[in-house]
């Protein structure tokens, strides 16, 4: 495999790991006898804009999708639904900041129209990643020449995943503080207690 697929596919499997916890904390949080502890929301939420958002997606768009579009007209469609899809999910992200500071101060109420952000954004965020997966990065592995797949591995290369080489020296301080506050058993924190 390509080593700029595999960083895609390691920062995608990065990307869900934390979905899926904001989705399983969600969850707990609908029992208002349960007050969540918010800090941990706003780490994952703040790991979601500055991961996937403003350096994921942004590499996608200028380096693979961009360079996809050269070599092959016939991508076009599917890439411009990926575009459209980045932009959407950036709204998607704002309504989730929004959700969780109104969640922050009507607690206990609030906690449906939160979880429909959750949800919201973990849905359409998997179903972006299945798409990339399953039909863009076969197409480019087919299209792209070598001189595209060098540039494109440097700048996937220079991502800073907080977490997706767990092996690497920058266990990166985000993602080990989402782990450090996280109740148990999804991280170190402090369990949250019934009242
Ligand atoms: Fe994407
Ligand atoms: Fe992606």
């Amino acid at each position: 495999m390509r080593k700029a697929v595999r960083i895609l596919r390691d920062e995608h499997r990065s990307i869900s790991a934390v979905l899926q916890c904001l989705q399983q904390l969600t969850r707990l949080a609908q029992d208002p006898a349960i007050k969540p502890d918010f800090a941990v929301f706003r780490a994952t939420i703040h790991y979601i804009d500055a991961f996937p958002e403003r350096l994921h997606h942004p590499k996608e768009d200028n380096y693979l999708f961009a360079r996809l579009l050269r070599r092959s007209d016939a991508t076009r469609p599917l890439i411009e639904r990926l575009m459209a899809e980045h932009v959407a999910g950036a709204r998607l992200l704002w309504e989730l900041e929004r959700a969780v500071l109104a969640f922050e101060q009507a607690w206990p109420r609030g906690a449906q129209d939160f979880a429909a952000a959750v949800d919201a954004y973990a849905d359409f965020h998997w179903n972006h990643m299945r798409l990339e997966e399953q039909e863009l990065l076969p197409l480019a592995e087919a299209a792209l020449i070598e001189e595209d797949w060098e540039a494109i591995e440097a700048a996937f290369a220079g991502n800073q995943d907080p977490i997706a080489d767990l092996r690497g020296q920058d266990f990166d301080r985000l993602f080990t503080r989402i782990v450090s506050i996280a109740p148990a058993p999804f991280g170190l924190g402090e369990a949250w207690r019934r009242s």
